[in-house]
């Protein structure tokens, strides 16, 4: 029997999570299709209903949907409990439905490749949102040493301060230059500056060399950010990797079955134009 997965949100018509599992389905020979769903906030219990109702084996969920649609499920993986979000629902055989977060580990997944360990590492977070928690929890689980610098302090200061209760090293300030420049091994860029092609407020300049540079935008696919990150001779990546390996474990938690991972990263490239 066809299996049906879905992404949704609002706005929705730029997702890339069709193009990259259906080409995941094809390769892999799986009879399923992903689409993909505007849906309004205050329509997003009916949705939730709807789709469990249609027979949906699972879906994603993104933006502005991530918290809001805790009250809805059935259960929490520890994973979605601490990152306070799901991106990802499951439904059981039993109609049960499962939230799930793939976002944090689907991150460190994409940066396994430049820094397969993260255990000690400065880790600097600009920014301390939605986005930001669910990078955080992983990277604190996995014993990085994290500061958290937030345009309002106090958001990066409360962020801190629940790692800290999850027993991670972390501490927190305000968004500006200073000695962790010089000592980071890791800095992810987790806020919405830049997605409008706007500069950030300072400069990278006094960066480690051998640091690591992340920005979680990938549209436009180099940020101000990233570019002077480059300039500056550091290894960069932009979020297409942390969407590609967020996607990679949505499937694994639906399918119980590694994916078709190349194709899938083939199939983004191609739908991202490059
Ligand atoms: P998301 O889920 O994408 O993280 P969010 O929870 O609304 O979205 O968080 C947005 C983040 O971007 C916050 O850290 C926000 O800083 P504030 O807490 O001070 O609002 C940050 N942000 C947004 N616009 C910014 C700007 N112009 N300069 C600096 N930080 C900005």
């Amino acid at each position: 029997m066809e299996k049906h997965f879905a992404v949704i949100g609002d706005p929705i018509a730029h997702s890339l999570s069709p193009c990259m599992h259906n080409a995941g389905y094809q390769a892999a020979r799986l009879a399923a299709e992903y689409q993909r769903f505007a849906v309004k906030p205050e329509q997003l219990r009916e949705a939730v209903l709807g789709l469990r109702a249609l027979g949906f084996s699972g879906w994603n969920v993104t933006i502005p949907h991530k918290e809001k649609i805790i009250p809805f499920l059935d259960e929490l993986t520890p994973t979605a409990e601490r990152a306070g979000a799901v991106n990802t629902v499951k439904v059981t055989e039993t109609g049960k439905l499962i939230g799930h977060n793939t976002d944090g580990w689907g991150f460190l997944r994409s940066i396994s490749a430049l820094l397969p360990v993260v255990r000690g590492k400065n880790v600097v977070l600009l920014g301390a949102g939605g986005a930001a928690r669910g990078i955080a929890v992983p990277l604190a689980e996995s014993g990085a040493k994290l500061l958290i610098l937030n345009r309002t302090p106090e958001k990066a200061g409360e962020l801190s301060e629940l790692l800290t209760g999850y027993g991670a090293q972390s501490a927190w300030g305000s968004l500006q230059p200073g000695d962790w420049l010089a000592a980071a091994d890791l800095v992810v860029q987790t806020t919405s500056v830049g997605l409008r092609g706007e500069p950030f407020s300072f400069s990278l300049r006094g960066l480690k060399k051998e640091a690591l540079v992340v920005d979680i935008i990938f549209n436009p696919a180099e940020t101000q950010f990233l570019r002077e990150a480059r300039q500056l001779g550091n290894a960069a990546l932009n979020g297409l990797g942390m969407l590609l390996y967020q996607g990679v474990l949505a499937w694994e938690f639906w399918l119980e079955e590694p994916p078709p991972v190349e194709n899938m990263e083939q199939a983004l490239r191609a739908a991202d134009g490059g």
